[in-house]
């Protein structure tokens, strides 16, 4: 059987191009050589307890976003994770392997505990199971398929160890059952820089969205930060965050030309933020028609997450089976 890639992405809402060049590109890669098994991971979102209409519109977003980005539903398997019951079954029994101590030094866990330290609250104030468990989930997630290669961003990079550290556990416990899986996480793609130049990431604001109006594109290319050099002034290339955007999405050619442009001088900043935008529109162009479409026809969405839902747990069946074996749950 094919070696397995898998990786889940939570509907939180407008993705960017720092997600597109992290995350879901290479994961689309993977599917060349891997079968892809790429979820919505439903499960995961509802630790925040979101507005449960909210979380519907996101979960179609997302599911979308994969599609349009050139995830190939035929040749991968595509699904959510909600429509997997073996998932929440599996966390159950790795969570009865997996010691306290390792959930306490997750980061998300810690980060929530010291915000409440720090402004003088009950340490667990608003933490929820959940939460607090969500990376056993998350371990489930994963093995439950036997996953080889699991393609993530460098933030989650924790969450792979301990997916690994429980299965290793469980194997150490009943005897070799489950696969210990490898994270693939490129480092040089999550140097992204946002609008300000500070990683781009949701939580400072500074991301250049995918799937948002021309409007409201073009509005964030032409807030991209820059020093104040005049535009007959020669430029750093290396140093410049415009520079360093529009180094993704130009050919090697024209990006060629603008370096020189930059150190000849030249070249103003507005003038590259044009070009920026409206080379952006081209790169995604035919994506943002396809996501347009799909959010138009969420039965057809609701199809395609179900049939893969159903190859999704074919593979994972067998594999629970074993471990409740092994755990002698199945007598
Ligand atoms: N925790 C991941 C995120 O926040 C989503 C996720 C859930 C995931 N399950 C997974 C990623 C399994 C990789 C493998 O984006």
């Amino acid at each position: 059987m094919a070696k397995i890639s898998l990786t889940g992405i939570k509907p939180t809402g407008n993705p960017h191009i720092g997600n597109y060049f992290g995350m879901y590109k290479p994961a689309i890669a993977l599917t060349e050589k891997y079968l892809g098994l790429y979820f919505v991971a439903d499960l995961h979102a509802i630790t925040t307890t979101p507005d449960r209409h909210e979380l519907q519109d996101l979960i179609y977003e997302v599911a979308a976003c994969w599609l349009a980005l050139g995830l190939d539903p035929e040749k991968s398997i595509f699904f959510r994770q909600s429509d997997v019951p073996e998932i929440p079954e599996l966390t159950w029994y790795l969570s009865c392997l997996t010691p306290k101590g390792l959930m306490n030094r997750a980061h998300a866990y810690k980060a929530a505990v010291e915000t409440n330290t720090s402004s003088d609250r009950d340490p667990d104030d608003g933490i929820n199971m959940g939460l607090y468990n969500y990376p056993v989930l998350m371990a489930a997630d994963i093995l439950l398929y036997n996953s080889d290669v699991v393609p993530v961003g460098l933030d989650q990079k924790q969450h792979i160890e301990i997916a690994r550290d429980i299965a290793q556990n469980f194997n150490r416990q009943y005897g070799k059952t489950l696969k210990v899986p490898e994270g693939v996480i490129d480092e040089a793609m999550h140097s992204i820089p946002g609008i300000d130049g500070r990683k781009m990431s949701k939580s400072y604001g500074n991301t250049l969205p995918i799937f948002a109006s021309d409007n409201a594109l073009r509005k964030q290319v032409m807030r991209i930060v820059t020093d104040s050099r005049r535009p007959e002034e020669p430029k750093d290339p290396d140093s410049d965050n415009l520079y360093q955007i529009f180094r993704l999405f130009a050919t090697p050619e024209r990006l060629a030309e603008v370096r020189e442009a930059y150190l000849r001088g030249g070249l103003g900043y507005a003038v590259l933020k044009e070009e920026l935008y409206e080379t952006m529109l081209v790169y995604f162009g035919p994506a943002r028609e396809t996501y347009n479409a799909l959010m138009a026809d969420r039965p057809h969405l609701d199809r395609l997450l179900k049939a893969g839902a159903e190859k999704a747990r074919a593979i994972g069946k067998p594999v629970l089976a074993r471990v409740r074996k092994a755990a002698g749950i199945d007598i």
